[in-house]
């Protein structure tokens, strides 16, 4: 369906064109006066330098143009020169009917799908999640439904970091303790067991334990790093190891991130850029980019405009190691070959910045990708506690994934028997459900960028801008359809929503007519939070209107059954909306 907004600015731009004005200046938004009106255009201000007019003058001749318009119930020119806008019941009674018959309630599906791949989650192999993680997993799922939701084709990576020094320090460290495995015996020709040595719990013990371990301890130290060396040049029992480590952990990440209802549909990770790396760093070299500073091979990224200086992009340190960069480029390599992606899109957090900056200047200017590629780094602020510093476990540890769905689960139950709606045993699985809205919901209504406080009360509660107050709007209006079926005399015609009786009812409607706009919206500009913003106004529309209108009850039953499929309408597009961002609602709560 056309979006609402450009239907009216289609209007406006009639009136201007028709009154001899460039339609350039038609441009509508939404009243920042809601008061007054309901759509607003300013464009008479800027139209009058260009006419040497009077700005009301310009307004009121577009407004006697717009006098017939089917669209508007009123236009008026107010001093200085704002035309204000408001809708047309009928017209918008028409939009609603059109958005319940469309699938998708009337967002389209892209006529021009890009292929996208999402590069998010990025856990690393054999090392704890932490909440950046769970943040880049969070808006990483949501971008790549909502790019789905529009029809692209978009391919999520965990692009795992499983490549690194923990690796060697998990070798030393197993070495240390179980030297008689085949891996450390160097004259061991048989076959390598097929059952990794360890579980994933003692896993987790052994990488921080080595990790700590190399920090006091030189010798340890030095031969974490040599033994990652011989694993990355294929040494073949530390590479057996390595896999096992790859197995073991990956199939705990893969329930971690079940768990959070995230998946993924590659999950490759730096270890297979490694193909890559000697060829780019040879092209890099022959194409005169790269040169030896310090003894590490870097690239200068220094663009025009730039307002500072940004330090070169290293892609080999002075010990012949390759790194993040140069494995971020081998990647990109990799994705061109495999994928041919329109869009790069990472999720990291924002300490990243540099980095990701770096990296797409190197891969346009070596042409790896072409100059006009689309590459965006969405990147995240911190995830606060209460004091404002990072959150952590009350003894100062990482918080685990599981404790923390756990604990914020388990407060959701407690608001949930506060309710006493549902019975225990429901309360136990719909606070999973609602426990999880209340994470995502807590996460994704801020500004991706901005560092946010996680606030579990404020998260959990059924009131405010919160998850559980968009699923209790839901699970509300799930239940009038549900009283709706057991009403027995119900209007046996043509369901048809009819033009708002209430102010409350309109507002609603107006509301509803956003949603394809800000679908895109938050799509284009991956921004989630502007679909929690809609979505929260969208509730609030909903409950207003609610709060005085008796639907059940209603006599005139055609004006009852247009509510219903008003509101039905309103579940369907909060329900696309909270599906979009991986939130799900429970029947009840
Ligand atoms: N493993 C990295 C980390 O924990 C994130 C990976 C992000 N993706 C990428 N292509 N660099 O910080």
């Amino acid at each position: 369906m056309k979006k609402i907004l450009d239907l009216i600015t289609a209007e406006m731009k009639a009136a201007f064109a028709n009154c001899g004005y460039d339609e350039a200046y038609a441009k509508v938004t939404l009243s920042n006066r809601p008061d007054l009106c309901e759509y607003q255009c300013n464009g008479a201000m800027a139209a009058a330098k260009a006419y040497k007019k009077k700005p009301f003058d310009i307004a009121s001749e577009v407004v006697e143009k717009l006098a017939a318009s089917h669209v508007f119930a009123a236009v008026d020119a107010v001093m200085p020169g704002f035309i204000n806008l408001k809708l047309n019941s009928d017209y918008l009674a028409d939009y609603m009917n059109g958005m319940a018959d469309e699938e998708q309630c009337g967002c389209e599906r892209t006529e021009n799908p890009m292929t996208i791949v999402v590069d998010y989650g990025g856990a690393n192999v054999a090392k704890p999640l932490h909440v950046g993680h769970l943040r880049s997993a969070i808006i990483g799922e949501s971008i790549k439904r909502l790019g789905r939701f529009l029809g692209h084709h978009v391919i999520g990576d965990v692009h795992l970091g499983d490549w690194g020094l923990q690796m060697g320090l998990i070798i030393e460290e197993l070495k240390d303790r179980k030297p008689e495995l085949p891996y450390f015996d160097e004259s061991y020709e048989g076959e390598y067991p097929k059952e990794a040595p360890f579980t994933i719990g003692e896993l987790e013990e052994i990488y921080p334990a080595a990790s700590a371990k190399a920090k006091s301890d030189e010798e340890f130290s030095t031969r974490a790093h040599n033994a990652t060396l011989k694993l990355q040049n294929g040494f073949k029992p530390y590479r057996a190891i390595w896999q096992h480590i790859i197995e073991v952990s990956v199939s705990d990440l893969k329930k971690n991130y079940g768990n959070l209802n995230v998946s993924f549909d590659l999950w490759k990770g730096e270890s297979d850029a490694e193909p890559y790396i000697a060829g780019l760093i040879k092209e890099l070299e022959d194409k005169g980019l790269a040169y030896e500073s310090q003894g590490a091979l870097v690239v200068d990224i220094g663009e025009e405009g730039d307002n500072k200086e940004l330090p070169p992009c290293i892609v080999r340190k002075s010990d012949g190691a390759a790194l993040y960069s140069t494995s971020d480029l081998g990647t990109i390599i990799e994705r061109e070959k495999d994928i041919k992606p329109d869009w790069y899109i990472y999720i990291t957090d924002k300490r990243q910045e540099l980095h990701f900056v770096q990296v797409f200047r190197v891969a346009k200017k070596a042409g790896f990708v072409s100059q006009d590629k689309k590459m965006s780094h969405l990147c995240f602020g911190t995830m606060n506690g209460k004091d404002g510093k990072p959150f952590k476990t009350r003894d100062g540890g990482v918080m685990r994934l599981e404790t923390l769905i756990s604990d914020i689960s388990q407060a959701a139950y407690e608001k949930i028997m506060e309710n006493r709606t549902v019975s225990e045993k429901e309360a136990e699985e719909t606070s999973k459900i609602v426990g999880m809205a209340a994470l995502k919901y807590g996460d994704l209504s801020n500004q991706a960028s901005k560092d946010y406080v996680f606030d579990m009360d404020r998260f959990v509660s059924f009131e405010g801008n919160t998850g559980p107050y968009i699923l209790y709007t839901i699970v509300r209006i799930k239940s009038i359809l549900a009283k709706y079926q057991g009403v027995e005399d119900k209007y046996q015609g043509e369901e048809q929503i009819l033009a708002a009786a209430t102010d409350a009812e309109k507002d609603l409607m107006l509301q509803l007519s956003r949603y394809n706009e800000i679908m895109e919206t938050g799509f284009t500009e991956l921004a989630p939070h502007k679909i929690c913003q809609y979505i929260y106004e969208l509730a609030n529309a909903f409950n207003r209107f609610y709060h005085d209108t008796k639907i059940i009850s209603e006599e005139d039953k055609k004006r009852q059954a247009s509510w219903i499929r008003l509101i039905r309408l309103t579940k369907d597009v909060l329900n696309a909306c909270i599906g979009v961002l991986g939130i799900e609602a429970p029947e009840r709560m």
